[in-house]
C-alpha cells in the first residue's frame, strides 16, 4: 500500500539545513497497525505528512497503492488524499463555530458530496464513535475524548484505507486515551490501515509492528510484543492475523533489524 524509497526532507531554519528524514525507506501493507516513536523533532510528524500527502520529500519515492505521487499535480494529490488518507492531531483540529455533525460533514463538502447524503453518512459515523448524542454540540462543549471522537469521526466519513494519527492521545488524561486508541484500534480491526505516532510506550507497544526514529532516520523496525496481550480480546482478531501475515509480505525494509538500545531515550 505504501512504498518510501530514500525520502529525504531538509528544512531551513535561520539559514541552516535542518534534516528532518533523511534516505527513509518503508513499506506498510494493507492492514498494518504501526506505532512510530522517537525523540522529539526526529521526524516522525514530518514522515506522517509525507504519507499523507500533505509534504513532498525532497528527493526519493513515494508509492501508494502503487501511484507514483512524486509526479502528480497538488490537485491529484488533494484527491488521492480525500479519498485514502484520514488525518488525527493531538490538538483536534475541529472548527469551533461548527457542531459536531457540521465538523463531520466537512470533507465531504469539500468532495461535493449532496446535503442529504453528507448529513446522513455524517449521523452515521458519529454514532459508530459513540457520539449520536452530541451531534448539536460545538467543540466548546464537548470533553477532550469526545473532541477527539469528532475528529475520528470526521477522518472516516470519507471510507479512507488509511487512517494516520500524530499523537491522538497527546492531549487527553489516560482513561479518555485509552478511550481514543480503542476507537481508532477496532477500525483497524475491521481492515483500516493505521499508523499512530506516540510518545506513550504503553500505546506504542500495542502496534504489530513499531519504528523508532532518531534523527530523521527508522532506527527500528519490529514486530511488537504486546499486540494479542495487551486487552486479551485480540488474539483471535483477523486482523492480528493479517497484520503478521502483510509483515512478511512487506519485503525487505533497509532499516530492519538496527536496533539501537531498546525503549531507553523514549517516551518524552
Ligand atoms: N516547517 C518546518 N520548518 C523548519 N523546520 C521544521 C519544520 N517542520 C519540522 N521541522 C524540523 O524538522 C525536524 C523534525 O520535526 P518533526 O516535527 O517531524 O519531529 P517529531 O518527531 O514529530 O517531534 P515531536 O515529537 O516533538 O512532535 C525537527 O528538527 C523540526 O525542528
Ligand atoms: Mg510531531
Amino acid at each position: 500500500m505504501i512504498e518510501l524509497q530514500g525520502v529525504t526532507k531538509t528544512y531551513t531554519m535561520g539559514g541552516q539545513p535542518v534534516r528532518a528524514l533523511c534516505q527513509v525507506d518503508l513499506s506498510v501493507a494493507p492492514g498494518e497497525y504501526i506505532s512510530v516513536m522517537g525523540p522529539s523533532g526526529s521526524g516522525k510528524s514530518t514522515l506522517l505528512n509525507m504519507l499523507g500527502l500533505l509534504d513532498r520529500p525532497d528527493s526519493g519515492s513515494y508509492r501508494l497503492n502503487g501511484l507514483a505521487t512524486e509526479t502528480l499535480k497538488e490537485e491529484e494529490r488533494a484527491r488521492l488524499r480525500g479519498e485514502n488518507i484520514g488525518f488525527i492531531f493531538q490538538s483536534f483540529q475541529l472548527i469551533n463555530r461548527l457542531t459536531a455533525l457540521e465538523n463531520i460533514e466537512l470533507p465531504m463538502m469539500l468532495a461535493g458530496v449532496n446535503p442529504r447524503e453528507r448529513r446522513q453518512t455524517a449521523t452515521a459515523v458519529l454514532a459508530q464513535v459513540g457520539l449520536a448524542e452530541r451531534a448539536g454540540h460545538r467543540p466548546g462543549q464537548l470533553s477532550g475524548g469526545q473532541l477527539q471522537r469528532v475528529a475520528i469521526a470526521r477522518a472516516l466519513v470519507m471510507k479512507p484505507r488509511l487512517l494516520l494519527a500524530d499523537e491522538p492521545t497527546g492531549n487527553l488524561d489516560q482513561a479518555a486515551g485509552q478511550d481514543v486508541i480503542g476507537v481508532i484500534e477496532q477500525l483497524n480491526r475491521e481492515g483500516i490501515t493505521l499508523l499512530v505516532v506516540t510518545h506513550d510506550i504503553n500505546i506504542g507497544r500495542r502496534a504489530g509492528r513499531r519504528l523508532r526514529m532518531v534523527d530523521g532516520v527508522i532506527v527500528e523496525d519490529i514486530a511488537g510484543d504486546g499486540v494479542a496481550g495487551a486487552t486479551g480480546e485480540r488474539s483471535a482478531s483477523p486482523v492480528a492475523d493479517l497484520s503478521s501475515s502483510a509483515q512478511s509480505d512487506a519485503g525487505p525494509n533497509a532499516n530492519s533489524g538496527k536496533a539501537t538500545g531498546g525503549e531507553s531515550g523514549a517516551p518524552h
